[in-house]
């Protein structure tokens, strides 16, 4: 048993026809499975496990050390410096919503129509920019975006789309608004499970990313960056553990400074150490070699669609993705195939707009604001990563095949 194997990869489902098969699970861009290293992490902690910072019996101490340990486990992961932070969270919707609040008063934060939800919403004082159709029309539109504004701004960027799969050019994005004194935020929910997510390489002052897509399903997340503006933020829940000092009267007290500003009550220590654990595999992994398996599954997959079906992209068919695929299906409900798919052939996909609704319209040449599981906006995902077979990948395009022709 190897510290990436996914735990319950011979997980059965039984067919309509009374077949039992093997669940092929294409929707790791939702949520990816467990590896063993989190399993075991957890399995290692829960006989031992207590409060975290707040205690002096066996229990807590080793659950204070385990803690502080899966910190710096993640920080070497992301490669953080001196002066960064890294801040456990449930996942990057809460890590982003926390940086958000963090942002000095006036901020204006410039990104584009192609992120997730998550990495859209929460920002106070945005500046929306049209999804591009390239990484050079990505720069124009960011170097336009800098001429015209002033103050303090950040960009903020995902990584790798959570719908395309296609890997955005942060470093480059990054170069610019350093340039321009300004801050960089990366979205790397889709890009760690993938791809080294280093602070460095890419560009970033600030990364999020969450547990439950890089296999270890245990309700934490991560925010990493510059502990300045988060240092100088307001606490992003007010209780212990974020209070150093509390007086008599109320506005009578004093915030902590470092991680525990931002990690009031107690923390989720079995997700840090999850985290943590799957974050150590991969840095002793070779990744250029689970690199080139996704790889080779995606030309697999993409080599072999049925006909009429339509990929979706920004950057054209030949730009770097990781193993996300999503699918127009001209003429057919993208969510009752997803259904049928589900329960006649035992594959887990994910139909709809992904959380992504300005992107897939983009996608998808439409204004009409679809529902978000059906209609001419949705579209068909299949993501997949450590664990997947050419086995997964051939049943889903057969599968797809033989849905779109009955
Ligand atoms: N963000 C996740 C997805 O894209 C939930 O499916």
């Amino acid at each position: 048993m190897s510290a990436l194997d996914i735990v319950g990869d011979d997980l059965k489902t039984e067919l309509p026809t009374g077949e039992t098969v093997r669940f092929a699970h294409l929707d790791y861009a939702a949520s990816a499975p467990c590896v063993e290293a989190a399993a075991q992490a957890v399995a290692e902690l829960l006989p031992r496990y207590g409060s975290v910072h707040r205690g002096t019996g066996v229990r807590s101490q080793t659950s204070t050390v385990a803690y502080e340990v899966a910190r710096d486990v993640v920080a070497e992961f992301v490669g953080a410096r001196a002066d960064d932070q890294v801040i456990f969270t449930r996942n990057t919707t809460d890590a982003l919503n926390l940086l958000a609040r963090a942002l000095p008063a006036g901020t204006t934060t410039i990104l584009f129509d192609g992120e997730h939800h998550a990495n859209l919403l929460p920002w106070p004082n945005p500046l929306r920019l049209p999804a591009p159709e390239s990484a050079y029309e990505a720069i124009k539109s960011l170097k336009d975006a800098l001429s015209v504004t002033k103050g303090t701004r950040v960009l903020t960027v995902t990584g790798a789309s959570n719908v395309t799969g296609e890997i955005w050019p942060v470093r480059e994005l990054a170069d610019i608004a350093h340039a321009h004194g300004v801050r960089v935020i990366v979205d790397a929910a889709q890009l760690a499970p993938h791809r080294p997510a280093n602070l460095d390489h890419l560009g970033a002052d600030f990364l999020a990313f969450s547990g439950h897509k890089l296999y270890a399903p245990f309700g934490a997340g991560v925010l990493v960056g510059r502990a300045d503006w988060l240092d100088a933020a307001e606490p992003y829940l007010y209780g212990g553990g974020a209070s150093a000092t509390v007086g008599d009267r109320p506005g009578e007290l004093t915030w902590a400074t470092g991680p525990a500003r931002h990690e009031g009550g107690t923390p989720n220590l079995l997700g840090a150490a999850a985290i943590a654990a799957v974050c150590a595999a991969l840095l002793v992994a070779d990744r250029d070699a689970l690199h080139r398996h996704e790889q080779d599954l995606l030309a697999r997959l993409r080599g072999s669609l049925p006909d009429g079906v339509r990929e979706m992209s920004l950057f054209g068919p030949d730009h770097p993705r990781v193993g996300i695929v999503s699918l127009a299906l001209p003429g057919h409900d993208p969510a009752r195939v997803a259904h049928r798919l589900g329960r006649e052939f035992g594959i887990g996909v994910r139909a709809g707009q992904f959380c992504a609704h300005p992107l897939v319209r983009r996608l998808t040449k439409s204004d009409a604001t679809a529902t978000c599981e059906s209609g001419q906006n949705a579209l068909l995902r299949a993501s997949f990563g450590l664990g997947s077979t050419t086995e997964d990948v051939d049943r889903f395009t057969a599968a797809l095949g033989e849905i779109l022709r009955s």
